[in-house]
């Protein structure tokens, strides 16, 4: 592969002016090879390898649970599928959190063994020194505030976040933060819709939403919510795409029908 064909088309310069034109950038989740390759095919900006693989792919009812290890395993996946969008990989909970030098060292890991673009990291100042440190190393970060996952036992809830005066404050104080060191865009996560069209509009990176309105500068979503391979979980922030439980368990049934009755396989299928 030569150098030029090993950096793929969208870029986190991309992102800043797809911002900066009023381009909304569209952005999906993806943990395997097969899925990577649909998504990037039908033309999607952004691929996070989130760490959400820990509930849609692991069956945890939270994203403690996963692994350095398993997440350079679902990013190396995705990457080898995928040659046009920016690949940004989660970094797990317990890899970055207070020791700037671990949190170097996970994401010089994920870089190195999957071959991403960037990686996301949940949180404002109190990962500040992380954040710079893997910064300095080269290495793009994408911000992510308002309601992080990792922080699910603090907040006891998955409701939405900062609603209150102070709570919002500090949210605009983290992404101007976050801003300042670096970062190329921010993830905001179900957080009042007027609150993230304040942020978006004053900060000069990208802002993604998830259940944060229309006024950010992209969308993402989880890519089994969308497709409606998830029954179960239906937030007011989610809009399916497709109803593919359905598709499947219908798909599955017919298979064991064909089975049981002796109709599968038939002469020409069979050599
Ligand atoms: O892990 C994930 O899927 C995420 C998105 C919901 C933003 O962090």
């Amino acid at each position: 592969m030569s150098v030029e064909s090993s950096v793929r088309a969208v870029t986190t310069l991309r992102l800043k002016e797809m911002k900066d034109r009023g381009e909304k950038i569209s952005m999906l989740t993806s943990y395997d090879y097969s899925m990577a390759k649909i998504v990037d095919a039908a033309g999607i900006d952004v691929i996070l390898v989130g760490d959400s693989a820990a509930n849609v792919m692991a069956g945890h009812e939270t994203t403690l649970p996963i692994t350095l290890d398993q997440m350079i395993y679902h990013a190396s996946s995705v990457v080898r599928a995928v040659n046009r969008a920016l690949v940004v990989v989660d970094m797990p909970f317990g890899t970055y959190q207070g020791d700037s030098q671990a949190a170097l060292d996970s994401a010089v890991r994920i870089m190195k063994e999957t071959g991403a673009d960037a990686v996301k990291m949940e949180g404002g100042e109190e990962i500040l020194d992380s954040v710079k440190r893997i910064l300095t190393a080269g290495i793009p970060v994408m911000a992510h505030l308002g309601l992080t996952p990792q922080s699910i036992h603090k907040f006891g809830t998955y409701n939405v976040r900062a609603k209150e005066e102070a709570e919002a404050a500090k949210l605009i104080s983290d992404a101007k933060l976050l801003e300042e060191v670096g970062c190329f865009a921010v993830v905001l996560e179900k957080i009042p819709a007027t609150l993230a069209t304040k942020v978006s509009s004053e900060l000069s990176i990208p802002t993604i939403g998830i259940g944060a309105g229309s006024g950010t500068d992209g969308q993402v979503l989880v890519v089994h919510d969308m497709l409606g391979i998830n029954k179960g979980f239906s937030p007011r922030f989610l809009r399916r795409y497709a109803n593919l439980y359905e598709v499947m368990t219908d798909a599955v049934s017919r298979y064991i029908e064909d089975v049981k009755s002796c109709d599968f396989p038939n002469e020409k299928e069979q050599y």
